[in-house]
């Protein structure tokens, strides 16, 4: 599958971005670290990828998050991204969880920018960040170690994590559903709810869906093959479906969304869980469910 080399971002966001980017250091920093080596401390020989994630380039990328050129671009580029301010945007989310979480798991870490800002809000809990590509974990377990972070990586499906039935008071995701097609974030989010205690909190960070339903131009910004599938879907309607209660989704700066929900105690009504005090509902009756997505582009 070829990418499209006119999207907006090719010509002119990249050329753009590069000016502020320093390529020499970040072409020294990728060629200080033995990749192989440093990714066989986390990879997990049996996992097997599925063809969303392997025949797909992701930001120009050729072969997406399984190119260690992905783990050294990535926070650069974000940064410009997550306007008006990456911290502000992540801690933002962070905010909304209402418990005292002691077991955090972070699906689809990447270089661990949330899964370290989650270790320093909630400092006594045990942090594990997961994500399919062993580049991206290397690049967050240094980032870790450089911020002196007690943080576990591993290297996982977030569909299938393989970890224990109800072992964690919080799973997060940021930025990852607007990569993966929808059939495979309910996936995720049904995977979600298995790994959380009764009570647990669910916590989704992504991109406005409703902003992108109304700006095609936006989903079109960037090389996101799933993107357009993404701002069609709703995370709301796909974390009732996943069972989680008290489902609320707020719009953040316009171009963001936090999405939260909580597993409903047994016996109890998933809609009678407590809603979180500063969130809107948003309406998504108008929403068709699109199943699984083409891929935007061919
Ligand atoms: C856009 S990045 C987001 C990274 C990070 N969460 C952040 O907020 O910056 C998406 C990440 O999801 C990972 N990913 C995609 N599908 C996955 C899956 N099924 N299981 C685990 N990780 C996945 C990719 O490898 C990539 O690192």
């Amino acid at each position: 599958m070829a990418v499209r080399k006119d999207t907006i971002f090719e010509r002119f966001l990249s050329p753009v971005l590069q000016l502020f980017i320093d390529r020499d250091g970040l072409e020294q920093f990728y060629r200080s670290i033995d990749w192989e080596t440093e990714s066989d401390r986390f990879r997990n020989p049996t996992l097997v990828y599925p063809v969303y994630y392997s025949t797909q380039n992701f930001h120009g990328v050729e072969k997406g998050y399984l190119n260690p050129r992905a783990a050294v671009s990535y926070d650069p580029i974000t940064q410009y991204v997550l306007l008006p301010n990456e911290t502000l945007i992540r801690q933002a989310a962070i905010a909304t969880v209402q418990g005292k979480p002691r077991r955090i798991l972070d699906l689809g870490c990447g270089t661990g920018s949330t899964t370290l800002l989650l270790k320093q809000a909630f400092p006594e809990a045990e942090v594990i960040g997961l994500d399919f590509s062993p580049y991206m974990l290397v690049m967050a377990d240094y980032k870790a170690q450089q911020a002196g972070l007690n943080i576990k990586f591993i290297h996982a499906n977030a569909e299938q994590t393989g970890l224990l039935d109800g072992s964690f008071d919080l799973v997060t995701a940021s930025l990852l559903f607007h990569e993966t097609p929808p059939t495979v974030s309910r996936a995720i989010l049904q995977e979600a709810a298995r790994l959380l205690k009764p009570g647990g909190e669910v916590l989704i960070l992504d991109g406005s869906q409703n902003t992108l339903r109304q700006t095609e131009w936006l989903t079109q910004i960037f090389e996101e093959p799933y993107m357009q599938a993404y701002a069609t879907g709703s995370v709301d309607a796909w974390m009732g479906a996943a069972g989680f209660g008290a489902v609320q989704t707020q719009e953040l700066w316009w171009i963001h969304q936090i999405t939260w929900g909580i597993k409903p105690l047994p016996g109890h009504d998933p809609e009678s869980a407590r809603p979180h005090p500063n969130s809107v509902r948003i309406d998504d009756s108008a929403v068709p469910d699109t199943g699984f997505p083409a891929p935007a582009f061919e």
